[in-house]
């Protein structure tokens, strides 16, 4: 089996955000920053640490602000060239001309949909999938950590984390076989299993690294949990015709999507900082106290 280098990862960032709504009616969901960050930043980084060459977003009506951020900002870089500022943190995140790349998530249809959209731009190739709301701390980071394992193994390899029993109901869930390290079989793959009927407590956390192939059965366009085209689905009809890993992330997951989430990534991130850590400290402390 020759294994293909991974070069591309998709973001699907076309979401309506309604659950962080009013915040998001006028603002993408993934431009809600965590401390001085946009969620999709932190992402994005984490794909170009881990080897990745095209950023590919598939995005939406209402999303120009994403392109703006990866984009020259000429007035904010006058105005601080001017005030004698650093250019380091607006510079860092410019892309190389021609990237990103975006295409159009026309209707919201589900995530199988979303990243079927990138199927031109993908082409014949392995890629990463990244969902910008889920922030993920760790060293390397995660995807990193997946690419390693898949230029090992070869084939399917996604995220694979442990939630406790009341949560399976709101993710991806996996049937776990032979587990090697930080590998583990997937046996069979589940979206959104009602609850009591998970087959473990392993849920996938929007890290993918994925063989094209998955493309041709999202061709189909096949509903399934919540009516939505389902990326899960199409995975799992891959399972037994490729190798398909889950591969468990030792480092620390914070659901931004969710509000609790977001706020206690605020709050972590924060706490580690050296500038501002001190004070959020002595703060909380007193609140709490
Ligand atoms: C999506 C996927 C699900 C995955 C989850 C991770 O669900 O469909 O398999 O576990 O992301 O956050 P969503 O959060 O879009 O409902």
């Amino acid at each position: 089996m020759t294994i293909k280098p991974l070069r591309k990862a998709v973001f699907p960032v076309a979401g309506l955000g309604t659950r962080f709504l009013p915040a998001t009616k006028a603002m993408p969901k993934e431009m809600l920053t965590v401390v001085d960050k946009p969620l999709i930043q932190y992402a994005v980084e984490e794909a170009l640490e881990a080897g990745i060459e095209q950023i590919i977003f598939v995005t939406g009506r209402g999303k120009a602000a994403l392109e703006d951020h990866f984009d020259v900002s000429y007035e904010l870089e006058a105005t601080m060239r001017a005030r004698g500022k650093s250019l380091d943190l607006i510079h860092g995140i410019r892309q190389r001309p021609g990237s990103p790349v975006y295409v159009r998530q026309q209707e919201p249809l589900g995530l199988g949909h979303a990243v079927w959209c990138a199927r031109e731009i993908v082409g014949d190739e392995p890629f990463a999938v990244l969902l910008p709301d889920e922030l993920m701390v760790g060293s390397p980071n995660f995807l990193a950590q997946m690419v390693e394992a898949y230029n090992q193994v070869g084939g399917n390899v996604i995220g694979a984390l442990e939630v406790p029993d009341e949560e399976t109901d709101k993710y991806g869930i996996i049937s776990p076989g032979r587990t090697e390290g930080p590998l583990v079989e997937v046996t069979a793959l589940v979206e959104k299993p009602a609850r009591g009927t998970a087959p473990s407590n392993l849920m996938i956390p929007g890290r993918y690294i994925l063989q094209p192939e998955v493309m041709r059965v999202l061709e189909a366009g096949e509903k399934g949990a919540g009516g939505e085209i389902q990326l899960t689905d199409a995975m799992a009809r891959l399972i037994g015709t490729q190798p398909f890993h889950g591969f468990t992330f030792a480092g620390q997951r914070y659901d931004c999507g969710d509000k609790a989430g977001y706020i206690q990534a605020n709050l972590a991130l924060a706490l580690a900082r050296d500038d501002i850590g001190p004070q959020v400290r002595s703060f909380a402390q007193a609140l709490l106290a």
